[in-house]
Formats: C-alpha cells, sequence, structure tokens
C-alpha cells in the first residue's frame, strides 16, 4: 500500500503520521509546493517510527514522480480559513490548487482512489472528479465523518454518556447548511429524541454545523487538523481493510435523494472498491427541505467554481 498526500500542512501532515503510526501503508508521500516542508516534516516522521513501532516509510516530496502508482491519494492542498472567512471565500484560489494537484497525481497514479479534503469541500471534490475523469467510486471527500464526529461528541457531553455509544448523521455540503438528522439518532440503541429535549437538540445541531467556524475563532491563524486527519485515517482503513463501513462520504449524487450531477454529505459503504454503495434514508419533508437548501448551495459553487476554471 502506497499512500500519497498532498499538502503537508496541518491537516496533511496530521494524516500522514496518523497513517504511518497505524501502519496502514508502507509508503507515506507528502507532496507540497514549499520546498523542505514536505522533506523536514516526512524525515521528523520517519524518525519517530521505532519509537512508535512501525515499519511505514515516510518520504516529503515536491513533485510528483515519487508518488507513482500511488493505492490512494489525499488532496489537502490549499488555503485554510481565518477568522471571519467562510469555507467558500477559499473557493477562488483552492479550486485551481487542487485542480492541478489532481491532475499531476492523476498522471502518475490513474488507479488510486482519492480522498479529497480541501475546502469547499464539495465543490473541490466535483473539481477533482471532472478533471480525473475517474468514476464517483474512486473519488470522494471527507467532512461528513468530521461533521457528525463533533455532533457525536456535543451529544456526549450533553448526556455524559461514551462517545462510543452515539450513531449519528449529518447529511448535505460540507458547510452552515449541513443536514443534522436527530431522528437517525440514537444512543446505545436509544432514539436521541427520547434523551434530549428538543431545544437543546436544536443547539447541539447548530454548534456541529458551526463546528469548523468554532475551531477557527480559538486558532486565528487556520482551521482545525486534527479531527479531519482522523477522519481522513478513519475513511482509508475502511478502503485498506476492506471493513465496508458506512461512513457519510462526500459522493457524486446519481439520482439518489432525488439529485444529479451534484457532490454533497450521504452515508455511503467504504471498501476495497471505494464507494461500494451509498445509503438512501427515508427522509421526512422537514429534512427533505433542509437537504434541498444544502444542495442548492453546492450546486450554485459549483457553477461558480466552473466559471473561475475556465477563466
Ligand atoms: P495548511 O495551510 O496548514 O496546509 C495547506 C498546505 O497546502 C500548505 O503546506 C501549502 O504549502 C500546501 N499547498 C498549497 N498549494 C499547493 C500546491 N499547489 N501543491 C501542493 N501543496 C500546496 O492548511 P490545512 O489546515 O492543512 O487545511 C488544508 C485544506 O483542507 C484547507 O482548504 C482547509 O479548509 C481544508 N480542510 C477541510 C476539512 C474538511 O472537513 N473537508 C477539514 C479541515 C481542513
Ligand atoms: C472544518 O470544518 C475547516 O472545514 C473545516 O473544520
Amino acid at each position: 500500500m502506497k499512500i500519497t498526500v498532498i499538502g503537508g500542512g496541518n491537516v496533511g501532515a496530521t494524516t500522514a503520521q496518523l497513517l504511518a503510526n497505524a501502519e496502514l501503508a508502507n509508503e507515506v508521500f507528502i507532496v507540497d509546493i514549499v520546498e523542505g516542508i514536505p522533506q523536514g516534516k516526512a524525515l521528523d516522521m520517519y524518525e519517530s517510527m521505532p519509537v512508535n513501532e512501525s515499519d511505514t516509510k515516510i518520504f516529503g516530496v515536491n513533485d510528483y514522480a515519487a508518488t507513482k502508482d500511488s493505492d490512494i491519494v489525499v488532496i489537502t492542498a490549499g488555503l485554510a480559513r481565518k477568522p471571519g472567512m467562510s469555507r467558500d471565500d477559499l473557493l477562488k484560489i483552492n479550486a485551481s490548487i487542487v485542480t492541478s494537484c489532481a491532475k499531476s497525481a492523476f498522471e502518475y497514479s490513474p488507479n488510486a482512489y482519492y480522498i479529497i479534503v480541501s475546502n469547499p469541500l464539495d465543490v473541490m471534490t466535483y473539481l477533482a472528479l471532472k478533471e480525473t475523469g475517474l468514476p464517483k467510486e474512486k473519488v470522494f471527500g471527507m467532512a461528513g465523518i468530521l461533521d457528525t464526529a463533533r455532533y457525536r461528541s456535543f451529544i456526549s457531553m450533553e448526556i455524559g454518556c461514551s462517545m462510543q455509544d452515539i450513531q449519528g448523521l449529518i447529511l448535505g455540503g460540507h458547510g452552515d447548511t449541513m443536514v443534522p438528522l436527530p431522528r437517525f439518532t440514537t444512543v446505545a440503541g436509544i432514539p436521541i429524541i427520547d434523551l434530549i429535549p428538543k431545544e437543546r437538540m436544536d443547539a447541539i445541531c447548530k454548534r456541529a454545523a458551526g463546528g469548523g467556524g468554532e475551531i477557527v475563532k480559538h486558532l486565528k491563524t487556520g482551521s482545525a487538523y486534527y479531527a479531519p486527519a482522523s477522519a481522513v485515517v478513519q475513511m482509508i482503513e475502511s478502503i485498506v481493510k476492506d471493513q465496508k463501513r458506512i461512513l457519510p462520504c462526500s459522493v457524486l449524487l446519481d439520482g439518489e435523494y432525488g439529485y444529479n450531477d451534484i457532490v454533497v454529505g450521504v452515508p455511503a459503504m467504504l471498501g476495497k472498491n471505494g464507494i461500494e454503495k451509498v445509503m438512501v434514508l427515508d427522509l421526512n419533508d422537514e429534512e427533505k427541505a433542509m437537504l434541498k437548501t444544502s444542495c442548492d448551495h453546492v450546486t450554485e459553487t459549483i457553477k461558480e467554481a466552473i466559471e473561475i476554471i475556465k477563466g
């Protein structure tokens, strides 16, 4: 297993280290545009492997030749948010960065699975799909696991129970319009609506939707990376070990939920063939309306991104 992580910043470097510590690959390559950064970080991680008892080899590079025949490519390259910026503010600059990274990586690794992380996530995943021409099973985005992890953390804080017993789901675009689904959330099988009053659940959903912004406000110089990197690694583990986990992933829809030619977060089965199945939930009218608002926003942003790419 050879995994390439493009972008050796906060998310990329943390992802590479977690992958190596878990020995999910024989080789991990970090690619960054800045000379010295991927080399220095990779060597530092390589030197931590004896202590971490892992035989994964980590390399840092500035071009793509060494990444040839990667099995999985993760794209984290691009700008991260600063306070006051929305994920969509990143659109202009990240659209061209992600398109060029996808193009260069695909040239050397046409058979890889591509996991997109750069923001605005759903739109960047759409651009990477179009740039590589790969099917939706092979190019998808990470956001839903992160959003749902935040939601699960806040529920755990509210109840005081183990996070492991909380199952939940957030659908839609990775942004303020994301759609938390209390009706599909349980604690050890007990419906959440029987455990937490509606007004508290509304507050938890709102905090989850603004979870990325909450971290940006604290950090001031960038956005979250520990939870995002853990989420990427969970996706990779499910592919590498063919676990067939059902995880919220950003996937190109082909009629599911009544949408076409749009990438948004949906629960999907992730295994050795990438996205093996999209799970379709029976949404009520309120949930459908929220999903529509979210999809409308993503569609508009995809249109804007296409105009930017056309120049
Ligand atoms: P960062 O600023 O720490 O790292 C970005 C790295 O990309 C930098 O090292 C930079 O040199 C590199 N880079 C820029 N242009 C490049 C190019 N053309 N080729 C190769 N490398 C290039 O940012 P961070 O925190 O790692 O975030 C990365 C991206 O991921 C941002 O767009 C951020 O918004 C997004 N993100 C998305 C999440 C999600 O849930 N989907 C969660 C967290 C971050
Ligand atoms: C987050 O939700 C920055 O999109 C990223 O933290």
